[in-house]
């Protein structure tokens, strides 16, 4: 193995290994110094995965991420299984104590530790209930799988927080830096319409990446009532006023989400905050970002998708170089 990769091992990598949060992240900077050095030698460190397996465990649908970590594993040398639980498993268990005369299966007290028996690393994707906002915030399902698999634990997206989504979105950032006339970029996380109430998670990474990584001057813009979890936006400018939060940005990521107060529901707006090249033209010519899926001329106008600012293919491409730095600081923790 080069000194590359071993001068970014910051043991501990998160208190069991996992990756769950930014809190498991390290040194933002050397994360992004090695997803990039893995974009030009995707094979460097081939040997380091050998013999390794690595479970992809998916509660809810996935693309991206699915693909990109795929890749990302065996790049590094690991095999990979593939698992779409919700689809082709038992239906799982979380309660505690639960007498399981219902629909549930199997416990996942049962379930997790066989995982851990199977595998070296288990990804897991989980969506919230969006129903229950203290046990989606507690993050009561990833941090069970934490607990009884016993390997360490990726985040492939969990009810609150998307972090690999997350690193993607700041490697893709810094790819496009330095800017020319400024030292720190101007980041705008604009709230967008959406048919169905989705996840705060992309959003609160994102508020929680960037608060972390400190090297942008940061701001969110959405609705009244599309307020976010302090823990999560912290000291963060927010504004209802789309074109104040345009104006003059480097970088607008575009995202919906539904309320944190009024857990999960959709609040009606009374203003149109589709992005659209009109709005767009108060900016410094801004990069557009989502993390995709996109709903066309909802989220975003085609005429935006399909022009030169957006940069959502390339942002999407970046998520193999960030799960593949993920894993192999992982891969470097195992014994
Ligand atoms: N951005 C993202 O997580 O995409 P998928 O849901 O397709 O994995």
């Amino acid at each position: 193995m080069d000194n590359l990769n071993k001068s970014f091992q910051s043991p501990p990598w998160g208190d069991s290994g996992s990756f769950l949060s930014v809190k498991d992240a390290g040194n933002i900077d050397d994360l992004i110094k090695l997803a990039l050095h893995y974009k030009q030698n995707p094979f460097a460190h081939q040997a380091l995965g050998k013999g390794k397996r690595m479970g992809l465990l998916f509660l809810n649908p996935s693309m991206r991420t699915r693909l990109s970590t795929q890749i990302a594993a065996q790049n590094l040398g690991m095999e990979v299984i593939v698992f779409n639980a919700s689809q082709d498993g038992w239906s799982l268990e979380f309660e505690d104590g639960a007498v399981m005369n219902g629909t549930t299966a199997e416990h996942v007290k049962d379930a997790a530790p066989i995982l851990g028996n199977y595998f070296d690393i288990l990804g897991v994707r989980t969506f919230p209930s969006l129903k229950n906002r203290d046990e989606d915030y507690a993050e009561k399902i990833i941090n069970q799988f934490v607990k009884y698999a016993n390997i360490p634990v990726v985040s492939l997206e969990s009810a609150t927080v998307h972090p690999l989504q997350s690193l993607t979105d700041i490697i893709t950032i810094s790819e496009h830096l330095p800017l020319k006339d400024k030292t720190k970029p101007k980041v705008v996380l604009i709230w967008a319409p959406h048919v169905k109430p989705l996840p705060q998670c992309v959003a609160n990474s994102f508020a929680e990446w960037m608060n972390e990584w400190n090297q942008a001057e940061f701001v969110i813009a959405h609705p009244e009532g599309y307020e976010l979890d302090k823990r999560f936006i912290r000291d963060a400018l927010i504004t209802h006023d789309p074109v104040k939060a345009l104006n003059d940005a480097d970088f607008v990521y575009v995202k919906n989400w539904s309320s944190y107060a009024d857990y999960g529901k959709i609040i009606p707006v009374e203003n149109d905050w589709m992005l659209t090249t009109e709005k767009l033209s108060v900016t410094n010519d801004a990069k557009v970002m989502h993390c995709l899926p996109v709903r066309r001329n909802i989220e975003l106008s085609d005429e935006i998708l399909d022009s030169s600012n957006s940069i959502v293919t390339e942002q999407a491409g970046n998520r193999v170089w960030a799960a593949q730095s993920v894993l192999s600081n992982i891969l470097n923790g195992l014994t």
